[in-house]
């Protein structure tokens, strides 16, 4: 067991990192100093954790920073007094990556890179860089098989590509200079606070105003979900109690494809929230449009070293997640319009005039 005094979240205004920071603070009995260190892109919402900051006073802080900014980032561990690292930060939506690769090589490859140079100028104090990383690294499966830290590098989209580069950065850190790097590559989360550009929660709120569902392809690409609260147990449980040097791959053992969590969408939406007006189910609203180029067929994890060395498993069910974050996103419009206006809109506007 680590105990880290003044940990730094990176991206911690973002889905997961918002997330992993009210878990920390709410529920973990982490004793310590969150340090949240976010640029606020379009992606962040600093509302997600507004309750947080006013409940937990002195030790949940805010830096508005950008990775890339070595001095400034610089600046923060050292008088934060860094001690873990716990690297969220990045541009994380395939199909922006497919738009426009640049922030994507930036962030995720030269702000990794920034972040593991400083931590290594200062090793002597931090204990713990825990990499939060994904399974699109490995690229896609066929009908059979699974991904395991075993799996060869494949990665297909500008976003993997990216990703993958900073996983490499974060294992040469360690094998050269023996930063105490630890990596996580997870499967598809969902839950509250997520970006509403991402399937789970672009369908919930379309379907809620009956607008169309959008299905690349054949709508049998499948994902293997987890919910967002069983991978920030999972990111913590590595962080205290995983070996330097090792990643860990996490999943939710739910391989679904895309059509069948759109119907669970519709039919938990019809369930929770007033009929369309017209009478129909929401499944009417599916509409299938063009696939996503080089579209990763199946992702499925096999987390079997999680499992049997550090006990963790997701909590979760597909049932439970799925009912659990349709009502979240019902039962917050605040958060949802706040998040949907803006750049969201525009960027949605130029790029998916289909919908
Ligand atoms: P997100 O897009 O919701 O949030 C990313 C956050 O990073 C935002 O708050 C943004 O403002 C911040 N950020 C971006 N560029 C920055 C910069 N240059 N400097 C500082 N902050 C910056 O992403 P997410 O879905 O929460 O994903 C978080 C991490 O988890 C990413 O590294 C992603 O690759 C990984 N991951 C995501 C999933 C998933 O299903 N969402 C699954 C596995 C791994
Ligand atoms: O696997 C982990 C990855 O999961 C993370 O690394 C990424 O950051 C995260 O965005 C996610 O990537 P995906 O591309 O799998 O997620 P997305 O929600 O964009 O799409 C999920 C599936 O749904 C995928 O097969 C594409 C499809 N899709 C997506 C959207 C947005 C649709 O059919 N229609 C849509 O409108």
């Amino acid at each position: 067991m680590t105990n880290f005094k003044n940990l730094i979240v990176t991206g911690g205004s973002g889905f997961i990192g918002a997330n992993f920071i009210r878990y920390l603070l709410d529920e973990a009995g982490f004793a310590g100093r969150v340090i949240n260190v976010d640029a606020l892109t379009y992606a962040a919402n600093p509302a997600s954790l507004e309750d947080v900051a006013q409940r937990h006073g002195r030790r949940y802080c805010f830096e508005r920073a950008d990775i890339c900014d070595r001095e400034t980032m610089a600046g923060i561990l050292d008088r934060y007094e860094a001690d873990a690292i716990c690297h969220f930060a990045a541009e994380s939506h395939v199909d922006r990556s497919i738009v426009k690769p640049d922030d994507f090589i930036r962030t995720n490859i030269i702000g990794t890179y920034t972040l593991l140079q400083l931590a290594r100028e200062r090793a002597g104090r931090i204990v713990r860089f825990h990499h939060v990383s994904t399974d699109e690294v490995f690229g896609s499966l066929g009908a059979a098989g699974y991904f395991s830290e075993a799996t060869p590098y494949s990665p297909n989209s500008p976003y993997s590509a990216s990703k993958a580069a900073s996983d490499h950065l974060a294992r040469a850190y360690h094998e050269t200079y023996g930063l105490p790097v630890t990596t996580t590559n997870c499967s598809n989360n969902y839950g509250p606070y997520q970006f509403p550009e991402k399937l789970v929660p672009l369908m919930i709120l379309n379907a809620l105003e009956g607008k169309p569902l959008p299905v690349y392809g054949d709508g049998l690409n499948v994902r293997d979900w987890l919910y967002v609260r069983d991978h920030c147990a999972a990111i913590w449980t590595v962080m205290q109690r995983g070996t330097a040097g090792r990643v860990y791959c996490v999943g939710g053992r739910c391989e679904k494809p895309n059509l069948e969590v759109v119907h669970r969408i519709c039919d938990l939406v019809d369930a929770q929230a007033p009929k369309l007006a017209d009478g129909r189910s929401r499944r009417a609203l599916i509409t299938y449009v063009k696939d996503r180029p080089g579209h990763d067929r199946r992702y499925a994890i096999d987390c079997t070293r999680i499992e049997q060395e550090l006990g963790w498993k997701p909590a979760e069910t597909f049932e439970s997640g799925f009912e659990r974050t349709v009502r979240w996103y019902l039962g917050n419009r605040k958060w949802v319009d706040a998040v949907r206006s803006g750049e969201y809109r525009r960027w949605m506007d130029q790029n998916y005039t289909q919908r």
